[in-house]
C-alpha cells in the first residue's frame, strides 16, 4: 500500500497508472475508519483496478468547532486497517496541502442541499462539496463511493457534480449502511458514546425498522412520525433533532398519505453525540 500526502505526487502516480488503462475506484473518508468504510473500500477493490482512499478530517463541513476538534483521529490504525483490506493508495493531505489558500466557493444546490443536514447544520454541504470536488479533481477516478449512512450527502454529491463539474466523468456508487449485528449504524462517532449511551443508541434503528414495517402495513406518515417521536423520547438519553419522511430522490416532503419510494432520515443526540440514521421505504 502506498501512502500519499502531497497532491503533485499522488497526481503523477495516478496519471502513471491511468496511461496503463488502469480503473480507480475512490473511497473518500475523514479517517477513525470503521467496517462501514471498510464495505466502500471492498466494493471499490471489486469493481477496480485500483483503489484509492483518502482520510481528511475536512474542517469547512463543521460547523462547530468543538466538534472539529473532538473529531476522533488515529491514522496510524486507519493505514493499518486499509493495508489489510484491499486498498492500493491512501492520499492523507494536511489542511495547507488541501487548502493552500482558503476555499470561498458557495455551491447553490438549492433545496437538495437545504433540508433535514442543510438546515440543522449550516454550512456543511457547502464545505462537503468543496473538499469533494477538490478531491475529484486530484484522484479523477472512474468510481466514487459513498455510504447511504449519509444519504443526503449522496443526493448533494451527485447534484454538484451535475451543475459544477459537468466534464466530471466518474460514476457515484451508493453503497448500503453497515450496522452492528444488534442493528447500530457504525459510524466513527460511536467511540464517544458511553456503555449506557450506547445500549440507548440501538433505540435509534430499532425504531426505525419498526417504522418500516409500519408502513409496509400502510401506516399514514402521520402515524409513522408520531411512533418515532413517542419511541426517541422514550429514552432520557436520547433527544430528536429531526424526523423527516422524504422522497427518496428529491429528498423534499412527499405529498402522499401513505409514504412510498421514501427515505425516513432521523438525527438524534445521544447525550452530546449527535447520531444519524435512515431507512429506506
Ligand atoms: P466519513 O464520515 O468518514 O464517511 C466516509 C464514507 O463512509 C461516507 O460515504 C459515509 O457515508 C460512509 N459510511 C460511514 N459510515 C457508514 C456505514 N455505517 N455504512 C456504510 N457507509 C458508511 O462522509 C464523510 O466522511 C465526509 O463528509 C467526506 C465525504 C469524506 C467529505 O469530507
Amino acid at each position: 500500500m502506498e501512502i500519499y500526502k502531497e497532491t503533485s505526487l499522488l497526481k503523477q502516480r495516478l496519471q502513471k497508472l491511468r496511461s496503463q488503462s488502469k480503473s480507480i475506484g475512490f473511497v473518500p473518508t475523514m479517517g477513525a475508519l470503521h467496517q462501514g468504510h471498510i464495505s466502500l473500500v471492498e466494493r471499490a477493490a471489486k469493481e477496480n483496478d485500483i483503489t484509492v482512499v483518502s482520510i481528511f478530517v475536512n474542517p469547512t463541513q463543521f460547523n462547530n468547532k468543538e466538534d472539529l476538534e473532538k473529531y476522533p483521529r488515529d491514522p496510524d490504525a486507519d493505514f493499518a486497517l486499509l493495508e489489510k483490506n484491499s486498498c492500493d493508495i491512501v492520499f492523507a493531505p494536511t489542511v495547507d496541502e488541501m487548502y493552500p489558500t482558503p476555499d470561498t466557493r458557495v455551491f447553490s444546490l438549492g433545496s437538495v442541499a437545504e433540508v433535514m443536514e442543510g438546515k440543522y447544520r449550516p454550512g456543511h454541504f457547502n464545505g462537503v462539496c468543496q473538499v469533494v470536488s477538490r478531491l475529484f479533481n486530484i484522484v479523477e477516478p472512474n468510481r466514487a463511493y459513498f455510504g447511504q449512512k449519509d444519504y443526503q450527502q449522496i443526493a448533494v454529491i451527485k447534484a454538484m457534480v451535475r451543475k459544477y463539474m459537468p466534464t466530471f466523468k466518474g460514476e457515484i456508487v451508493s453503497c448500503p449502511i453497515k450496522r452492528e449485528s444488534d442493528g447500530l449504524a457504525l459510524s466513527s462517532r460511536n467511540v464517544h458514546l458511553s456503555p449506557e449511551q450506547r445500549q440507548s443508541a440501538l433505540l435509534i434503528s430499532k425504531t426505525l425498522f419498526e417504522a418500516k414495517k409500519m408502513a409496509d402495513n400502510k401506516a399514514t406518515q402521520k402515524q409513522i412520525t408520531d411512533f418515532i417521536k413517542r419511541s426517541i423520547a422514550s429514552d432520557a438519553n436520547l433527544c430528536l433533532e429531526y424526523v423527516e419522511i422524504a422522497d427518496k430522490d428529491t429528498l423534499q416532503p412527499i405529498a402522499n398519505e401513505y409514504p412510498k419510494n421514501a427515505v425516513i432520515c432521523i438525527t438524534v443526540y445521544d447525550g452530546k453525540t449527535r447520531l444519524i440514521d435512515n431507512i429506506l421505504l
